[in-house]
């Protein structure tokens, strides 16, 4: 099987950041914001980031678009329509060679995964999905606003709905073991995943865990128990037939890839929309990075 991104080379990659999130969990120092249901704000930054591609568009000159990643913040609370939007017009602008890569991140909660076939329809082909953990004490400290088995449901549903799936699970959490992370590793491959990334979980001062973790609230695994679970990972994935291609992801096969990461990986160009976003755009010969304003009203 050939590798399924030989060379950046001129084509381009866009990055759509959806900032919204139904809770923010207190690990994430993401760009995110609690979704209110502000409709009207929700409606005027879809249009600014169509705005923002159409500007974008007219400073990169003619492209070939390689792949569109949503991510976030939560991509999968965005109305399917808008979604549907900004595929059509990043694909008006930069003509694809052919059928593309469009990956989208999802929450696995019941409310979500009753969209996943309105995602699909929007023309999404790859689901990324942020399960994080398979054990509900887990979940309840990382705080998730879903159950293991609620997500075991919202990857039925959306192996239905997508031919391509991948899974984001964090590992190195308190009093995790080796024994307890292989389980739940092999649990997730079993439940079909073509595409798995493992995070260590990492305490961000400026979060609700890095102000636990400095005030002694509880300890995050030592560095030789976080890497013994780093091993444990590299182990089980490849026993079961994942390579790793990137850092944090492994996939089964060089099919199952992310065309998307490993364009940026291997320094493709990348426009950047949506608040806070970081792109990079060779301009003139001269590699430039942009990175839009962080809050929703000043990008709208
Ligand atoms: C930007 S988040 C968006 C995904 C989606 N909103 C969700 O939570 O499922 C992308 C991934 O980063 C990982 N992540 C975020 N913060 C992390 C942290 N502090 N340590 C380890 N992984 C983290 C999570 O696995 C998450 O799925
Ligand atoms: S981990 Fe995902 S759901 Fe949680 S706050 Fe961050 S982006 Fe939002």
């Amino acid at each position: 099987m050939t590798d399924p991104v030989p060379d950046p080379g001129d084509d381009l990659a866009v990055y759509v950041h959806w900032p919204y999130c139904a809770r923010i969990c207190p690990y994430c120092d993401f760009n995110v914001v609690r979704d209110r249901g502000r409709a009207e704000e929700q409606a005027a930054l879809v249009r600014a980031i169509l705005t923002d591609l159409e500007a974008q568009a007219a400073l990169a000159g003619p492209r070939r678009l390689a792949s569109i990643f949503f991510g976030g913040g939560t991509p999968s609370l965005m109305a399917p329509e808008a979604v549907a939007a900004v595929i059509e017009r990043a694909q008006a602008l930069f003509p694809p060679r052919g059928a593309i890569e469009i990956t989208l991140e999802a929450n696995p909660t019941d409310a979500e995964s009753g969209r996943f076939a309105a995602l699909a329809g929007a023309g999404v082909n790859r689901l990324s999905m942020g399960v994080q953990a398979l054990d509900d004490a887990a979940l309840a400290f990382l705080g998730r606003n879903h159950s293991a088995d609620e997500a075991r449901r919202a990857v039925a549903v959306a192996g239905r709905a997508f031919d391509r799936l991948s899974i984001d699970l964090i590992y190195a959490r308190p009093g995790q073991t080796a024994a307890g992370w292989t389980a739940e590793l092999t649990e997730a491959l079993e439940l079909g995943f073509e595409h798995v990334s493992p995070y260590q979980l990492t305490i961000e001062p400026t979060t609700a865990f890095g102000r636990a973790v400095a005030r002694g609230a509880w300890t995050p695994p030592d560095e030789d128990q976080a890497a013994t679970l780093y091993e444990t990972t590299q182990a089980v994935l490849e026993r079961a037939g994942f390579d790793a291609y990137e850092v944090s992801n492994h996939g089964r096969g060089p099919a199952a890839r992310s065309v998307h990461n490993l364009h940026v990986w291997r320094g493709g160009d990348y426009l950047g929309v949506g608040p806070g976003a970081h792109g990079r755009l060779t301009l003139q010969g001269v590699r430039t990075a942009t990175v839009a304003h962080r809050g929703i009203g000043a990008y709208t």
